[in-house]
């Protein structure tokens, strides 16, 4: 039996884990109770992915979510600024905005139920009174604010407020995608999806490769290393052995004569000028926030993906492709060669996502075990569980 906190697993110049780990209890990933927890200690403490900034292009327009439980009311003032708000009314509580989105009038925000009006700084404007007296401190009651940033595009939202820096949820430092112009970039197609599945269970997914082989038929065939079941060179713990081979099949990144995750491996031109000859030729790279948002990062495009929980056992995805406009305003290029492309190795994702949250209902199956290729999916599951609160 393995230990529950090994010390670091990974150590060495292999990727791989070490020893034998055990996945989190099975519980963690269909019991009420553990989703409040992870509600709580996780999805309103760290910055969530909402959305991007062009979605609110114009002055007072608006969007609404639902932060995995929580109304909240995101909208760009009069000034330009993007702010975000519990959706909800200071007077009994009503949700303000109804629509997903929209735009306000120059009025302001007026409460559908008694007709409070607020400013777009969140501020109370007006109480309709008929004239007659009231007790409610106006300049006090101002609309719950809620911490947003917006990197390169990205709007992102805390309840926690602003402590947490946007950069501590990432993966990796952030000027590595410095040369993908990430905020011009537009939304060329969009894809939402439901998977009956915990939001972690998408995840730990998302962290290996070992399903590859039999789950993605057409991403193997572009990325050779993927076949193999793993991610990247040193996945293998005789790497050394075929280090100085110049093959995709062992030093990752795409087959010969591709560039591009699309269906036939080429881009859809207008690449972006300022990328490196080893970006170019490694061709994705991956930009992670934990617990609602990766990129996938091409030198035609970029995926966004935002993962948000709905419940226990479901998990909603927005998939959004971006592209350059010159891309989008060629009538030459048929982006969904690339669309196309990804969505099919997403439905497969989470085709055996729901398979993975069936079985671990299994009353015998208290835990799972990791196999060595899986160091991200202990690395996540350890992220977790300090995000828990547990040592
Ligand atoms: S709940 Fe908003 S005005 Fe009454
Ligand atoms: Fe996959």
């Amino acid at each position: 039996m393995s230990e529950r906190h090994p010390t670091d697993p990974t150590a060495g110049d292999f990727n791989g884990l070490r020893q034998l780990v055990d996945t989190l209890p099975s519980h963690w990933y269909f019991d009420p109770a553990h989703y409040e927890r992870e509600r709580a200690t996780i999805w309103w403490k760290h910055w969530v992915y909402l959305c991007r900034a062009d979605a609110l292009a114009e002055t007072r327009s608006f969007r609404t979510f639902d932060l995995v439980g929580q109304p909240i009311l995101l909208l760009r003032d009069e000034a330009g600024e993007i702010r975000a708000f519990y959706n909800a009314c200071r007077h009994r509580g009503a949700a303000l905005c109804r629509e997903p989105e929209g735009r306000l009038p120059a009025s302001g925000i007026s409460c559908p139920y008694h007709a409070w009006n607020y400013r777009l700084d969140g501020q109370l404007a007006r109480i309709p009174n008929a004239g007659r007296p009231h007790h409610v401190p106006i300049a006090d009651t101002a609309l719950h604010p809620i911490a947003v940033k917006v990197w390169r595009g990205f709007v992102y939202a805390n309840l926690a407020g602003a402590e947490a820096t946007l950069g501590d949820n990432f993966n990796a430092n952030l000027e590595q995608f410095d040369r993908w112009p990430l905020e011009r970039l537009v939304v060329g197609y969009r894809l939402t999806k439901r998977i009956r599945c915990n939001w972690k269970v998408f995840w730990e997914n998302y962290n290996e490769c070992l399903h590859c082989p039999g789950v993605h038929p057409g991403l193997i065939d572009v990325v050779p290393i993927y076949r193999r079941g793993i991610m990247e060179e040193r996945d293998d713990p005789n790497w050394r052995a075929s280090a100085d081979r110049d093959d995709p099949l062992y030093q990752g990144g795409l087959k010969r004569g591709a560039t591009t995750w699309s269906v036939d491996g080429q881009s859809l031109g207008h690449e972006f000028a300022d990328l490196t000859a080893s970006e170019r030729a490694l061709g994705y790279h991956y930009m992670t926030s934990l617990p609602s948002h990766y990129l996938v990062l091409h030198v035609d495009h970029v995926r966004s993906s935002r993962i948000l929980a709905i419940g226990p056992e479901e998990t909603e995805l927005e998939i959004e492709w971006l592209f350059p406009p010159e891309t989008l305003a060629d009538p030459a290029v048929d982006i969904m060669k690339a669309c196309a492309f990804s969505a099919r190795v997403m439905q497969e994702d989470g085709e055996v996502c729901e398979l993975a949250q069936r079985g671990l209902h299994a009353a015998p199956h208290t835990h799972g075990m990791l196999m060595p290729e899986e160091y991200d999916v202990w690395r996540f599951q350890e992220w977790v569980r300090t995000s828990l609160g547990s040592e």
